[in-house]
């Protein structure tokens, strides 16, 4: 079932708690523009009129300890739409920002369900994804112009936003059922879009700040940084990002 909200906050909220609330997995909240998007480690996420924001409740067939990976199978899914759709070709950054050249053009937050409500089955997840689509740069915050793009500024046209949802839902539904059967090859693939990966990265946390180059994902889906020393990192949380931008 498809929710759509002219205006709200952020779909992120409304379908973690229409699923704790008992919706199925496959509730899918689109909205035309949101007020309090909801970005990674805490930020806003700009969502003006013109772009693609949803959210989409999924219950991956997996253990828990590789539910994190529904994270990089949403980013790849999004990407290849991106691809095949438009022949742009979106690096992804880890975990699952797409970029356009230097420049962002959607962002993923996957939100898991607290434990008691999750299903019999397993682990549920709400995906949210904001891609910037038809949406003009003037439209965004001026403190975010110069670090965004949108699909509208690299094809000179406007794109059909809802065959564009029906394609990223499928894509997406395809990438989580594919972490369950062949789950190294899908890392494999990611790894040929890692915008990181043998550049200059630097990455924060609250006791560290740590310049390195980027060396791809392990087989749980963490990151890895080789520091100027030579030392290696494993990245769990905090924040990593080129060092140019
Ligand atoms: C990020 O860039 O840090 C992730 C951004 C995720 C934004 C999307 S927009 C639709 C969904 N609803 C939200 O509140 N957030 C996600």
């Amino acid at each position: 079932m498809i929710y759509f909200h002219e205006h709200t906050d952020s779909t992120n909220r409304i379908a973690k708690e229409m699923a704790e609330e008992g919706a199925p997995a496959g509730t899918v909240v689109v909205a035309a523009s949101q007020s309090a998007g909801r970005g990674q480690y805490g930020r806003s996420f700009n969502s003006p009129l013109g772009g693609l924001y949803f959210s989409v409740v999924v219950e991956p067939d997996l253990p828990l300890e590789r539910v994190p990976l529904v994270t990089l199978a949403a980013g790849l899914a999004c990407r290849n739409v991106l691809h095949a759709n438009f022949r742009v070709n979106p690096a992804i950054k880890w975990p699952n920002d797409l970029f356009l050249g230097r420049k962002k053009v959607a962002g993923i937050l996957c939100e898991h369900l607290s434990r008691h409500q999750q299903s019999s089955k397993g682990a549920r997840v709400v995906i949210g994804v904001g891609l910037n689509v038809n949406s003009r740069i003037e439209q965004f915050d001026p403190e975010v112009q110069a670090l965004v793009t949108t699909l509208f500024e690299h094809l000179g046209r406007e794109v059909d936003i809802h065959q564009l949802l029906n394609d990223l839902l499928q894509a997406i539904a395809s990438g989580v059922e594919r972490l369950a059967v062949d789950c190294l090859a899908l890392l494999e693939e990611w790894q040929q879009y890692d915008l990181l990966r043998n550049n200059s990265v630097t990455y924060k946390n609250q006791n560290s700040n740590i310049e390195g180059i980027g060396q791809g994902i392990t087989p749980d889906g963490l990151y890895r940084i080789t520091d100027h020393t030579g030392q290696k990192h494993t990245i769990v949380g905090g924040q990593l990002r080129l060092s140019t931008c």
